[in-house]
């Protein structure tokens, strides 16, 4: 075989080694068998001396071609087996988007504080602060300052649970009336609310709970009377549970109000006619009201005798009970998502 067979026999040999070859390393091994410096087609080049003259020019020729036709099948290999592993690559960390995602559950208003909001927005609209009270108490505003002395035996209605003789978990919100009264520096006209947690010693049933939540008001002024008492109630009657609503006073005792009075709204349920909402009369309970007492009134530095004012106490759970359709007061602190589901 003459040197110039040998180039086409090496060209011919290396295309088909590389047609074998199926990874990068194999490749690489490829390269310097074949086309680095001292691979065979170079070492066939140097054979140039061993050629004769007259052959040299066609042995040059094939070993150039051989080089160029190996280099080229070479490259177009080394890009077909990058392509391929990119897509391996790809295809590995790919998103399969059918899997199902992940999930998170959307928390939901408890309707104790749906409640609290709604009520809040209709005194904010008729131009009521918002106090906050204090759910530790002590004995001073919790009753005292509230016309209940120490041996009143309205106290024993509300025992409750006592950090020492002094301090309590307060039993109503109306201890937030005294504390605006008293803590405010100037002594002007008031109109506030004050929601939140109240306590008492009680054995918990479906309708009684040692924890429930009340919606205080309190609005002072020169010149009030029950007249106000009873349009501001009826105005929030009508915009909480309908425009068709009315309200009625029944006489009533507290300790702090005077005259005092429980304020019944007519059936939002059945409009007044009688069903089992209204247990058949018509008209459904919905809080506790009076003017303030005038020696709450001079016990939190005002004069009676310039200013007077009204008070009322709405039951959130009652409400809430009432306009949802809950059956058990427990349910609204026990934390059961599936109560909450419902609304
Ligand atoms: N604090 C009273 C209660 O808990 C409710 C009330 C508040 C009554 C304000 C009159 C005025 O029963």
């Amino acid at each position: 075989m003459t040197l110039t067979e040998m180039a086409q026999a090496l060209k011919d040999r290396a295309l088909d080694v590389l047609s074998g070859v199926s990874d990068a390393f194999s490749l690489d091994g490829f390269f310097s068998s074949y086309l680095a410096k001292k691979g065979e087609i170079n070492t066939l080049m140097s054979k140039m001396k061993e050629v004769p003259n007259e052959e040299k020019a066609t042995f040059g020729q094939a070993v150039n071609q051989a080089r160029n036709d190996v280099a080229k099948a070479y490259e177009e290999k080394k890009k077909a087996l990058e392509e391929a592993a990119l897509k391996a690559k790809l295809q590995k960390e790919a998103i399969d988007i059918t899997l199902p995602g992940q999930t998170s559950t959307l928390g939901k208003v408890n309707p104790f504080h749906a409640i609290v909001d709604e009520v809040t927005e209709i005194f904010l609209s008729m131009g009521f602060e918002v106090v906050e009270g204090k759910e530790v108490e002590n004995d001073r505003f919790n009753f005292e300052l509230l016309n209940v002395p120490k041996d009143h035996p309205s106290r024993d209605m509300q025992d409750t649970f006592y950090f020492n003789a002094d301090t309590l978990l307060r039993t109503q919100t109306s201890g937030s009336q005294a504390h605006r009264m008293l803590e405010s520096p100037v002594k002007g006209p008031i109109r506030m609310i004050s929601p939140g947690k109240v306590y008492r010693h009680d054995d918990d049933d479906a309708t009684h709970s040692h924890q429930f939540g009340q919606i205080e008001g309190l609005v002072v002024d020169k010149n009030i009377s029950i007249a106000n008492l009873k349009a501001t109630l009826e105005l929030f009657a009508k915009k909480m549970f309908g425009a068709k609503r009315e309200i009625r006073l029944r006489s009533s005792y507290f300790p702090f109000t005077e005259p005092s009075v429980e304020v019944d709204v007519s059936c939002f349920k059945c409009g007044g006619t009688g069903c089992s909402t209204c247990k058949g009369t018509g008209w459904i309970e919905i809080l506790g009201a009076g003017m303030v007492n005038p020696h709450v009134l001079e016990m939190c530095g005002y004069d009676p005798e310039e200013y007077s004012g009204f008070a009322f106490g709405i039951g959130i759970e009652r409400v809430a009970m009432l306009r949802y359709g809950i059956d058990d007061i427990r349910r609204f602190y026990q934390n059961d998502v599936r109560f909450l589901k419902d609304f």
